[in-house]
């Protein structure tokens, strides 16, 4: 990472699941019902719905984030043995208003306050990703948020990061991409976003080409990046 790298970003665009909104709270909620399974399916669950989008882009079978992820609970919760449509009816339900890491409100805050674009490009769909940020109170610190339903495939397709340059009308270069996943980090660093990996999960660097600029384990580290 150089100073120049960092001082070159006007926008920053962020992914929202795993990034902004904790994906495994949903599970964490119904631990009453799911008790000692809450995280593998936690982890099954998530796993399969990236496996799926991934999977449906390369088969040009494209169905929208909210399919995916039904189809993906439906697997992982199959693969534990679980069987109870209430449950089913329930996370789905709370995987519209999953919680906000707090250091990510804490950066979109900082970067609000001191006037710096930021946006959400995401794989949800609008309904999806218009009901999470407004439950997380993040609506008036992030815009726009952009769902690859505008291009309908998944990341890391090259044209849904070219949506991104599109609609906020900056050039590659001078966007700072930040995701907690490192795949997804990889396809924006190749696309040619200066990408900002969060690895918040202590992650090993993914064996792909293109690396993220910097790495750092939580959002409220960004700001000071920027120099804000
Ligand atoms: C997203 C997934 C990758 O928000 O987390 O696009």
């Amino acid at each position: 990472m150089t100073h120049a790298e960092l001082s070159a970003i006007d926008a920053c665009v962020f992914d929202a699941y795993g990034t902004l909104f904790d994906v495994g709270s949903a599970a964490k909620r119904c631990t009453d019902v799911l008790g000692a399974k809450a995280d593998a399916l936690a982890v099954q669950w998530r796993t399969s719905q990236l496996h799926y989008t991934w999977l449906r882009s390369l088969m040009g079978r494209h169905a929208d984030f909210w399919q995916v992820t039904g189809d993906a609970l439906d697997f992982a919760m199959d693969a534990l043995g679980i069987a109870d449509t209430a449950l089913r009816k329930r996370l789905m339900d709370l995987y519209l208003e999953l919680s906000a890491y707090p250091d990510a409100t804490v950066a979109l805050t900082a970067l609000c306050q001191a006037n710096r674009p930021a946006a959400i490009l995401s794989n949800g769909t609008p309904k999806m990703l218009a009901a999470a940020v407004k439950s997380a109170g993040l609506a008036a610190l992030i815009d726009p948020v952009l769902s690859i339903e505008e291009v309908g495939v998944y990341k890391p397709h090259p044209r849904v990061y070219q949506l991104a340059v599109d609609r906020l009308g900056v050039k590659p270069e001078r966007v700072g991409f930040v995701s907690s996943n490192g795949w997804d980090v990889a396809g924006a660093s190749s696309f040619g976003f200066r990408a900002i990996w969060v690895n918040r999960a202590g992650a090993k660097t993914e064996r792909l080409p293109a690396k993220p600029i910097v790495q750092i384990t939580r959002l409220d580290e960004l700001p000071a990046l920027l120099g804000i």
